[in-house]
């Protein structure tokens, strides 16, 4: 079976959050279940290709062509799509944006041509399953919302003039949403099947409180959706063999942790205390702010902070001023920072996700593979891979009263060092959700 995956992000080639790892990752894991994956991404600045030709298609009012390379990882084939708005320093934050990726889609679609599933991922490929509808291309539809809060919101005048399409599309596939092109909704209306990436997330989205102004629609096509929880690339995210740690560990011998630890400790300054890691985008999804409204009763309690996130410029400024006045107590590192994150994964004592809403959440996962218990809101994907006392630790309230309470249940549990354990213990890799995938596309 030939997959395509249209994503704006993969890991290593370009990452901003989880949807990179899965990206990077799934397709391997398909692969490995005999299925076929090709994998198309924007060709950003800096991505290693090969320059194979080009590719022509309608954008504008015109003719537009995109420079096509071709890359190779573990086994995946992936085709870059070269568009020079692409050839930036970060995917996404641009105020063309919408344009930017509604290019790329169009070029993409040209390419689609002898797939039998097209995986489309997010708002930045949600139009490819509408373009299969009117014949663009052909194969199943599956959409995959990594989260509803990023729709693709466009003002239908510009979406008409730039996309070609026919104007009945606006209300006849569902385009419209409150007076404006919605491409996620695009997605969820014209795909065949639309998956969320975890069970809980696949119900929370059909109400009001974590619908984003799409539950309504959701409901409406609930008979397709479903949830399959992510999983973790295990290879790369392994404490007995990673590229950034100076002293490896397993589940049995925690030695190679506790190195790692008191060189984390070290270089930032930090009191030898128990210490909370923090590797976050800081956008509000995050509940990073609740994180500072607890301040200074973390502080009473007693356990250190080792941040690293970047994303929202008070937040950046707050933890920045923070790490000051707490001195030895909480180390913050702005920016993004792939060695970093792996030894606070690895070296603290505890992972704080405070989230408001998560879909699924790698990084508690990630925390758990690394023996370092996640304390986490019960909400989404936390709360479908975190059990309480047992590999972590669930507080209900996303607020400063929410998280003290989640620290205070860390800091009370009589063996940490066996919660610790039983996180290692579990399976966090694509096994089985890349089996639930297959026969998704099968059954398709
Ligand atoms: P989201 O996709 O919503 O950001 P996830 O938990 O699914 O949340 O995935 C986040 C991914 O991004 C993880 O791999 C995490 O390690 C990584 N990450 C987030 N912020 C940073 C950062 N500042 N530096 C390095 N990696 C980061
Ligand atoms: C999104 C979500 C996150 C999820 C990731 C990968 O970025 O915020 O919860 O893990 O996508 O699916």
């Amino acid at each position: 079976m030939r997959v395509a995956f249209v994503a704006s992000e993969a890991f290593p080639f370009a990452k901003v959050g989880g949807l990179a790892d899965v990206v990077g990752s799934l397709p391997q894991a398909l692969k490995r279940q005999g299925l076929e994956p090709t994998v198309f991404l924007p060709w950003y600045w800096g991505i290693e290709g090969y320059y194979v030709g080009e590719a022509w298609f309608n954008f504008a009012g015109g003719r537009d062509k995109a420079g096509i390379g071709h890359a190779e990882h573990e086994g995946v084939r992936y085709v870059l799509v070269g568009l020079p708005d692409f050839a930036r320093d970060k995917p996404y934050g641009y105020d063309d944006d919408f344009r930017r990726f509604l290019r790329f889609q169009m070029a993409v679609a040209e390419l689609l041509q002898g797939f039998d599933v097209v995986h489309a991922h997010d708002w930045q490929a949600a139009l490819l399953p509408l373009l299969r509808n009117l014949g663009w291309f052909g194969g199943r539809t599956v959409y995959t919302i990594h989260n509803l809060a990023y729709q693709g919101v466009w003002g239908s005048q510009d979406f008409y003039a730039w996309s070609g399409l026919p104007g009945e599309t606006y209300y006849g596939a569902g385009l419209e949403h409150n007076g404006a092109v919605n491409l996620m909704k695009c997605g969820i209306v014209n795909a065949d099947r639309v998956t969320t990436v975890s069970p809980s997330y696949s119900w929370e989205i059909r109400t009001p409180a974590f619908g984003e102004g799409l539950d309504g629609v959701l409901r409406a096509q609930e008979w397709k959706l479903r949830g399959i929880l992510n999983g973790l690339d295990t290879a790369y995210w392994n404490p007995r063999d990673d590229r950034y740690l100076a002293h490896p560990y397993g589940s049995t011998d925690l030695s190679g942790k506790a190195a790692t630890r008191a060189e984390l400790l070290a270089e930032y300054g930090l009191e030898d205390r128990p210490t909370l890691g923090v590797v976050s985008r800081f956008a509000h999804q995050k509940g990073i702010d609740t994180i500072l409204d607890a301040l200074s009763g973390l502080m009473g309690m007693g356990v250190n902070l080792m941040v690293l996130g970047s994303g929202d410029p008070y937040l950046e400024r707050t933890f920045a001023w923070a790490a000051q006045h707490h001195k030895g107590r909480v180390a913050y590192v702005q920016g993004f920072n792939e060695p970093l994150a792996h030894r606070i994964y690895a070296g603290c004592d505890g992972f704080l996700m405070p989230s408001r809403f998560e879909p699924c959440g790698l990084a508690q996962m990630i925390a758990m593979r690394y023996g370092t218990p996640p304390v986490v809101r019960a909400v989404g994907g936390l709360k479908d891979t975190v059990q309480h006392w047992e590999t972590g630790f669930l507080f209900e309230h996303a607020d400063a009263g929410g998280v003290l309470h989640g620290v205070s249940e860390f800091l009370k549990h009589p063996d940490r060092p066996a919660v610790a354990r039983n996180g290692m213990l579990r399976d966090f890799s694509w096994d089985r959700p890349a089996q639930e995938y297959v026969e998704l596309y099968r059954s398709t």
